[in-house]
């Protein structure tokens, strides 16, 4: 009996030794200590034996059985920490390299620079508001003193719509002007950015789509002055504090007088160079004092009231801004160039 004991003993451990795998080791348990294998036998055995025989014999089966299960569990603890180990290393991340940045979208330039242009207003108090880009011929023309026939008109191609009565996709921001003062009686100070629309052909500084900001400011005792005072800090704020502004006289049917503003030319300072083509100076946007007749259209008694008006192209002060040299850049999609903002 000692002697198949210390046989089973030497053959169970050598081949527990030999177990490397999990499916090796669960092989192994079924074998030595499953319910047909020789431990089961052998304590199963005991009863054949003389009980003074009986008592050894099962003292050192038990003894055997019990190392076996223990040999067994640490085995089983050592695979399983292998295992762990080649999984960990498999799978191992290294937190000390760079991470992925996840690609968030941000604003298209056009956006940013509407967003600068009324914050540079909203905080002259100025309040924004926003239009119809479908527009009544009354509204995008004769309100604005521009009736049927006029030669202003020639100033937009417009696009018209089809229909009973003339509709057109606005060819700028100031029918808004009229819309606002039907609403709002005086004080009056607002901004009004928004899409416009132009019959033209496309090159690098025409689109037949783009965007404008207008701009409205209508109280008792308001003259030129206010004007010039009012763009000049935008001016300042949009292009830098050094900036030196311009009035020249221009003709728009809606304002009288009606004027042009530039800027001295922030790349050169005025020098000449290729941005405002060697002239010193860039024109940024229109403007004017509002027309008598528009005003008394509106119910607005212009012996009382007074006003000033203004309208910029936002694309235009965006390549200046930025130096972008085509228009049609803006809406063609290309991530390259839209990534630079
Ligand atoms: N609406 C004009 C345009 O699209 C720009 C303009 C000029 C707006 C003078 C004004 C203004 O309000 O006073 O060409």
């Amino acid at each position: 009996m000692q002697q198949q004991m210390d046989d089973l003993r030497a053959k169970a451990l050598a081949s527990l030794d030999a177990a490397s795998t999990p499916a090796a080791l669960e092989e192994w348990r079924v074998a030595y200590l499953g319910r047909k294998g020789p431990m089961s036998q052998a304590l199963r055995g005991l009863s054949a034996l003389a009980p003074e025989e009986r008592r050894a014999a099962g003292a050192q089966a038990n003894e055997l059985k019990t190392l076996l299960e223990e040999r067994f569990a640490a085995k089983s603890a050592s695979l399983q920490d292998a295992v762990a180990a080649t999984i960990a290393q498999r799978e191992a991340i290294d937190v000390t390299l760079p991470g992925w940045r996840p690609l968030a979208g941000h604003l298209h330039p056009t956006t940013r620079v509407i967003r600068e242009i009324t914050r540079a207003f909203a905080d002259m108090g100025f309040q924004t508001v926003e239009g119809p880009e479908v527009e009544w011929d009354y509204y995008n023309f004769e309100a604005l003193n521009i009736p049927p026939g006029h030669p202003a008109r020639d100033m937009w191609d417009t696009l018209w719509l089809e229909g009973q009565r003339p509709m057109l996709l606005r060819t700028h921001t100031s029918p808004m002007q009229i819309r606002h003062m039907e609403t709002h009686k005086p004080p009056v100070r607002v901004i009004v950015p928004g899409k416009v629309y132009r019959h033209e052909a496309t090159d690098a500084t025409h689109e037949w789509h783009f965007h404008q900001v207008e701009g409205l400011a209508i109280d008792e005792g308001i003259s030129f002055a206010d004007l010039k005072g009012t763009l000049y800090e935008f001016a300042r704020r949009i292009f830098g504090v050094e900036r030196k502004v311009r009035f020249r006289c221009d003709y728009f049917p809606f304002v009288e007088p009606g004027a042009e503003m530039a800027i001295d030319c922030f790349v050169c300072e005025g020098k000449g160079c290729r941005v405002c083509g060697h002239s010193g100076w860039i024109e940024i946007m229109g403007a004017g004092m509002v027309h008598p007749d528009v005003l008394r259209r509106v119910n607005v008694d212009p012996a009382r009231y007074t006003g000033y008006a203004f309208g910029m192209g936002v694309e235009r002060i965006a390549m200046l801004k930025y130096g972008i040299d085509d228009i049609r850049l803006f809406y063609a999609n290309d991530l390259r160039f839209l990534r630079q903002f």
